[in-house]
Formats: C-alpha cells, sequence, structure tokens
C-alpha cells in the first residue's frame, strides 16, 4: 500500500482525536515501519489494518466508518493531487464506471506498485451502475466514501447499496443510482 494512504491516514487521526491517539495506536500496532512513512514509498497492508483495528479498540468506531471518513477525506487529496484524472469527467456515473479501465490504469503508471482493487460493470445506464469490488483488502467501504464524494464533486448525491458477495468482503456487489 502506498505511503500516501498512510500519511493522510495518521494526519486524519490526529486532526480528529490529537497526537496523542497517533503515537498510541502506532505504538500498539508495533509496526515493521515503525510507523515512519514517507508518501512515495510502498509498506505492507498489514500496517494498515493493525492502525485501523487500534484506532477502532481506542475510539470504538468501527473500522467499516472509519474507512467511510477516511475515503471522504482521501477524495480531497485525490482531488487537488490529480485534478486531470478528474476534470476529464463531466458526470459521477462516467467517473465511477471509468476506475478499472482509465484511473487506476493511470494510477499504475504513477506508481507501478499501487495495490488497487478491480471494479467489474454488471450494468450501467446514463444515472445508475451496478459493479463488483474485488480485492483482497476488503475495504469496500474505503470504496463507498470515495463514491459519495465523486457524487459530491459534481454536486448530487446517489443511493448505493451494498451486497457482500464474500463474508469477508472481498467481494462485493455495488448498486448504484443517481437521485
Ligand atoms: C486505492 C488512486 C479514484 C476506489 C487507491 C490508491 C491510489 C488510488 C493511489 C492506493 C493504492 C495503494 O495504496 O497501493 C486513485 C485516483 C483516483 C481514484 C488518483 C481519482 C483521480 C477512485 C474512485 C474509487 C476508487 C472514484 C471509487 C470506488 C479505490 C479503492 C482503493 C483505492 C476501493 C483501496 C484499495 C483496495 O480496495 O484494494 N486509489 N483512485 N478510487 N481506490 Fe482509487
Amino acid at each position: 500500500m502506498k505511503g500516501i494512504v498512510f500519511t493522510e491516514f495518521l494526519e486524519l487521526v490526529e486532526d480528529k482525536f490529537g497526537l496523542a491517539v497517533v503515537d498510541k495506536i502506532v505504538e500498539e500496532s508495533a509496526l515493521a515501519s515503525g510507523g515512519i512513512y514517507t508518501a512515495v514509498g510502498t509498506y505492507d497492508f498489514s500496517e494498515m489494518l493493525s492502525l485501523l483495528t487500534h484506532l477502532s479498540a481506542h475510539t470504538k468506531i468501527s473500522i467499516d466508518d472509519l474507512l467511510l471518513t477516511y475515503a471522504e477525506h482521501f477524495f480531497g487529496v485525490l482531488a487537488s493531487s490529480y485534478p486531470g484524472l478528474i476534470d476529464k469527467y463531466e458526470d459521477p456515473i462516467e467517473l465511477l464506471s471509468s476506475i478499472e479501465n482509465h484511473i487506476h490504469i493511470e494510477v499504475r503508471k504513477i506508481y507501478p506498485d499501487a495495490e488497487l482493487p478491480t471494479f467489474e460493470i454488471l450494468e450501467k445506464t446514463s444515472t445508475s451502475l451496478v459493479m463488483i469490488y474485488t480485492s483482497s483488502r476488503a475495504m469496500y467501504n474505503f470504496g463507498l466514501g470515495l463514491m459519495n464524494m465523486t457524487f459530491a464533486h459534481y454536486n448530487s448525491t446517489a443511493t448505493i447499496l451494498l451486497e457482500k458477495i464474500k463474508e469477508d468482503g472481498t467481494e462485493v456487489k455495488f448498486s448504484i443510482t443517481k437521485n
């Protein structure tokens, strides 16, 4: 997992819960990196899982809810770091249906070692999209947060239903309908 995902995460934890909580979860997580991340580095996903697990235990907020909030913050980071990728789209459904065949392909050119999910499109209309998220990281709620913010970016909203195809969340069906 790319360092920027860790650096932005720890910054958000510091903003919301304070530096003492950052120090505490880094210490409890016993990280190989020591909790020292550079934005362009690459670190084991298990470190993110460990940080999330300890933050969840400390705050009593579920990992799903933490990932949702984090994604809403991370969308702003992506939008300001890669405006060219987002501005290419005039519509949120067009953007979301292009993650797999354009956006994440460009991301892989920038970060060849990025660990990205796949999105398989099952149905698409001008106002709806059904796709299957697949990733060993089971960060489907991170995807949900990014989707919510994609609609917000276009001053729009959507109803998004999640259906776990695999119990562990490594395969999830998203049914998205623009409101
Ligand atoms: C992960 C880039 C849009 C879904 C990532 C990562 C990057 C990235 C850098 C981390 C990879 C790693 O740590 O190795 C971008 C850029 C975007 C974009 C530049 C737009 C300009 C989206 C959107 C979605 C999405 C709109 C909506 C569903 C995800 C998910 C992950 C991810 C769910 C977590 C990894 C996983 O589940 O396996 N993306 N992304 N991305 N992205 Fe995107």
